[in-house]
């Protein structure tokens, strides 16, 4: 691309999407409602007089709300499409009787972004640099990638993009870095991007010249979504009776595990809305030992108001990445439905997310050995994507690379990168 066309960026996160518009003049964020410049990654589809509707973003969120509001029998939300791309048995998924295919689901959110973007910034948006994660969410092999990467370029393709070129995310984050830093000595850095999805790592030497090289890449199959789905395990399931036996003293669950394995993935908490599980949990309730806990599950079942609890969960890990503790606190929209309230320490957390931590620690630890570098040839680490909010993320990179953490643009860098990439 010649030095003076216009370049388009677009980090499709598994919770937030950005783009950015690199001009010879500079890089500029597509703007969302109130200003903000990444937009959720989420889908609605609602049952209309002309048929389905779907809206994305802040849009359908606003959709979904109003029809619970209404007491009208709300459409369906569906978040977190990206981790689904290297599922070769999940094809697509069945809303209102009829097959949505998950490219086209992805493609409805991607054709309202280009729509938004043109409008915008005042072009056409035919071509883009699209970022993808070094491992997606699921993938064993190679293949798996490549797999999930040309769904994504189908998705790309069927809303209106005539080609996209792929990049690495954390490589989108280093060229960010890269721009926006002006004291620049030819050096190696680290990047650490920490999403909803994926955690993803790269090492690149950069030069004064604006030059760069990618000396390696790696990344892990979780981030953010695993860390709420602990909080889910460790707080909220407890609270909602995954803990709770049924009376008579042998110690038998009052409720099935696998009910409480749906809490942790939100979205498919619609899917337990069933006689069945109604039914198992009414029953439940009259067995258990503590049987208002199975009576707050059961209403936030038949409410369907997953949406809501995994906001409640997301505020909590929020709050903990700035105070020592938090009150994880979740009310149903009407009033005397149900109410849960729970102290939470920082301290806790980190233990919930032990697992996860060491093994980013190792995946950065091995890195620097496939590259053959020692820590001390790193002079500066990029730590960006909201995952890395968390303190005890930020503490591994603090730990090895003292003093040359660097962390900003959470959830704009890659996209600002990306653009600049191929300007
Ligand atoms: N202050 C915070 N503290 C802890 N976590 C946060 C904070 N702010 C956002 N997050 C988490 O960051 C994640 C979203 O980050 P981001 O927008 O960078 O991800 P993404 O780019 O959509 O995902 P991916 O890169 O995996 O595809 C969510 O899990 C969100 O809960
Ligand atoms: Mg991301």
């Amino acid at each position: 691309m010649s030095q003076s066309a216009p370049s388009i960026g677009i980090d499709f996160g598994t919770t937030n999407s950005s783009i950015a518009l690199a001009t010879p003049s500079g890089v500029q964020l597509l703007r969302f409602a109130d200003d903000r410049v990444s937009s959720r990654s989420i889908l609605y589809l609602e049952k209309s007089k002309r048929g389905i509707l779907s809206s994305s973003g802040p849009t359908a969120i606003e959709h979904y709300l109003a029809a619970h509001r209404d007491g009208d029998h709300p459409g369906r939300l569906i978040q977190s499409l990206k981790s689904y791309l290297t599922s070769r048995t999940l094809t697509g998924t069945e809303v209102f009787g009829r097959h949505y295919q998950l490219e086209e689901l992805i493609s409805r959110i991607l054709m309202d972004l280009r729509q938004r973007a043109e409008e915008q910034f005042g072009i056409p948006v035919r071509h883009a640099t699209v970022g993808r994660p070094v491992r997606f969410v699921g993938a064993e092999t190679d293949a798996d990638d490549n797999f999930a990467v040309e769904r994504l370029r189908a998705a790309f393709l069927r809303s209106g993009f005539t080609s996209v070129d792929f990049e690495f995310e954390p490589v989108g984050a280093a060229f960010s870095f890269q721009h926006r830093e002006t004291q620049f000595d030819d050096e190696t850095i680290l990047i650490g991007d920490f999403g909803g999805g994926t955690s993803d790592f790269s090492v690149l030497k950069l030069s004064r010249n604006g030059q760069r090289q990618v000396l390696g890449t790696s990344g892990l199959p979780f981030a953010g979504d695993a860390f709420d789905a602990r909080i889910v395990r460790k707080l909220v399931s407890p609270a909602l009776g995954s803990e709770s036996v049924q009376r008579g003293g042998k110690g038998i669950p009052a409720v099935p595990a696998w009910i409480y394995a749906n809490l942790e993935r939100w979205h498919y908490l619609s899917f337990l809305r069933t006689r069945n599980v109604l039914d198992i949990l009414t029953t439940a309730q009259k067995r258990a030992m503590e049987p208002e806990k199975i009576a707050s599950l059961q209403a936030i079942v038949d409410e369907d108001l997953g949406y809501q609890l995994h906001q409640a969960v997301q505020r909590t890990k929020t709050a903990l990445s700035r105070h020592d503790s938090a009150d994880f606190i979740f009310a149903g929209p009407d009033a005397g439905s149900v109410e849960l309230r729970t102290a939470v320490t920082r301290t806790d957390f980190e233990l919930w997310i032990a697992s996860e931590l060491t093994q980013i620690a190792t995946a950065v630890d091995s890195l620097l050995a496939a590259t053959s570098l020692a820590p001390s040839a790193i002079a500066r680490v990029f730590l960006t994507g909201g995952t890395s909010f968390v303190p005890a993320v930020r503490a591994i990179f603090e730990a090895r690379f003292p003093n040359r953490v660097v962390t900003g643009d959470e959830f704009t860098s890659v996209a600002q990168g990306l653009a600049l990439a191929h300007q």
